[in-house]
């Protein structure tokens, strides 16, 4: 079977979040399951700098009038066959792949955004002679108008089936309706039975409306999003399409996150062996300056700073960690003043809390390895990963009973701890005060050595590969092309 990803980042050469993560792991998992893939991506400066054995396949004129050239080669690192959108003038800029260095969007994202699913409808109407997709896979807003350019696009006589992948309903890419004449779409799309979305144009709700079927990243956020709550205004949408909406879980990618092989730590360990993850844990207190006690529980977070992930709760309960003795280690980046409220409480505890203002995958390797608790307290979380990175690290996750995060995390209370089916630590509330019960909790099992061992190293074994969502996404597209 073959099969396009679209996607606007790709693990390692372009990441700003779990997107990234995953749109690296899937195509090498759905290769794995026998599917001949190949990726499509924007030329980001490192993503051109990667291609390999390159040669032109097309020269195309943008439907806003641009020429650009489309590439055609192989991604050296993750070793895929791709097809890059060779436009310097679009993506060759300095900032974030959606925001300049100010942190503000570029004024054209539509276009820059448009053309990669523009590109992935030529592709599957047969641009190129020797391949052609009979899945076209497009992954978030960036790469959402895909499924929308092939319902308008000449049928070439042979079946394409449209997945459309929501990793975060909460970034829609929407945009000033004038920039609609850019598109290059019939004027019937822009209505309500389209991309329209309160007179605005949404790329978000173009692939909702379009795709054959919606999958996003968790069953639980696959219900939640069918609710006003969680629906960010597409809920009644959703609920339409409820029987071409299905949530298949996120998986780890074990070649890049498996503590027994990890080149980022010093010391391996695994489930069987973990005495290396006290080293991780030693070394990391020793490089931050932190109070060097082995017994002094050591919470983690490696996050974007955003309204998201229910931070400010952490902030409220970080007293009461320092005066139970607890230590904590904060990587992350985003909101201003979310940054300078933990480094105001870093250098008010220096021996008890470290913050880094600033992205860095090794040093987020680091992290899970030496740390005791992962907190992940996200308001929502359509699946997230870092609570899976600390399943695997030994990093018992702390997390809010939502999306992903209800998928991946059982709570150690006494009845899961009796059948054996606890990995971490569950909170309902979205307040602080639940919050400080859950982390009780867990500082009263890290108290309990024995048992500690035995749920982090259940937690370790427990199996998070990419075998059965591949496999989930292998039978969903038979059934779409059956
Ligand atoms: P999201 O995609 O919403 O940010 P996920 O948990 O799905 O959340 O994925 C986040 C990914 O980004 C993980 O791979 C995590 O390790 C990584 N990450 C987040 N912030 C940083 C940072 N400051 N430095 C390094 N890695 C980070
Ligand atoms: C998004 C979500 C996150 C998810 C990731 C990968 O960034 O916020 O929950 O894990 O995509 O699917």
């Amino acid at each position: 079977m073959n099969v396009l990803q679209v996607s606007a980042e790709i693990f390692p050469l372009l990441k700003t979040g779990g997107l990234a993560d995953i749109a690296g792991a899937l195509p090498v998992a759905l290769k794995a399951a026998g599917c001949d893939v190949r990726v499509l991506l924007p030329g980001f400066t490192p993503i051109m700098g990667d291609l390999q054995s390159s040669s032109v396949l097309a020269e195309l004129t943008a439907p806003w009038g641009e020429r650009v050239l489309l590439r055609k080669g192989v991604l050296g690192t993750p070793g895929l066959a791709a097809y890059v959108i060779d436009a310097p003038a679009l993506y060759c800029r300095p900032g974030t792949p959606y925001e300049d260095a100010q942190r503000r969007p570029f004024h054209d994202n539509h276009r820059r955004f448009a053309l990669l699913g523009w590109v992935a409808a030529r592709l599957a109407c047969g641009l190129d002679a020797h391949w052609q997709p009979e899945v076209v896979h497009s992954h978030d807003w960036h790469a959402a108008l895909t499924p929308a350019y092939l319902a308008y696009g000449p049928a070439q006589g042979r079946q394409v089936a449209s997945v459309y992948t929501v990793h975060n309903l909460a970034y829609q890419g929407v945009f000033a309706p004038s920039h609609f004449f850019d598109l290059g779409l019939p004027n019937a799309a822009f209505s309500v039975n389209g991309l329209e979305f309160h007179g605005q144009l949404s790329f978000m709700k173009a692939g909702l409306y379009y795709a054959d079927h919606i999958t996003t990243v968790s069953p639980t956020y696959a219900r939640e999003i069918q609710t006003p709550e969680q629906g960010c205004g597409l809920d009644g949408l959703l609920r339409s399409r409820a029987h071409d909406l299905s949530g298949i879980l996120n998986a780890v990618d074990e070649a890049v996150w498996n503590p027994a092989t990890d080149s980022a730590i010093a010391h391996p360990f695994d489930a069987k062996t973990p005495a290396g993850k006290t080293r991780c844990k030693g070394a990391l207190q020793l490089e931050l300056g932190l109070d060097a006690r082995g017994k002094a529980p050591l919470f983690g977070v490696v996050s974007r700073l955003t309204e998201q992930k229910g931070l400010h709760l952490v902030m409220a309960v970080l007293d009461e960690l320092i005066a139970r003795g607890g230590q904590m280690v904060v990587l992350g980046t985003g909101d201003a003043a979310l940054e300078a409220a933990f480094k105001t409480r870093a250098a008010a505890h220096p021996q008890a809390v470290s913050v880094r203002i600033g992205y860095d995958e090794a040093f987020a390797h680091r992290i899970f390895a030496a740390t005791d608790v992962t907190l992940v307290p996200s308001r929502f979380e359509p699946c997230g990963l870092t609570q899976m990175y600390g399943l695997k690290y030994g990093s018992l996750p702390l997390v809010h009973r939502v999306g992903g995060l209800a998928d991946t995390v059982v709570d150690c209370a006494l009845e899961n701890l009796a059948d054996g089916t606890a990995n971490g630590f569950v909170f309902d509330d979205f307040t602080p005060e639940a919050l400080a019960r859950a982390m009780r909790r867990a500082l009263a099992l890290y108290e309990r050595k024995s048992e500690w061992r035995s749920v982090r190293q259940r937690a370790m074994a427990q199996p998070l590969g990419w075998d059965k969502a591949a496999a989930q996404y292998v039978a969903l597209y038979q059934r779409l092309l059956g």
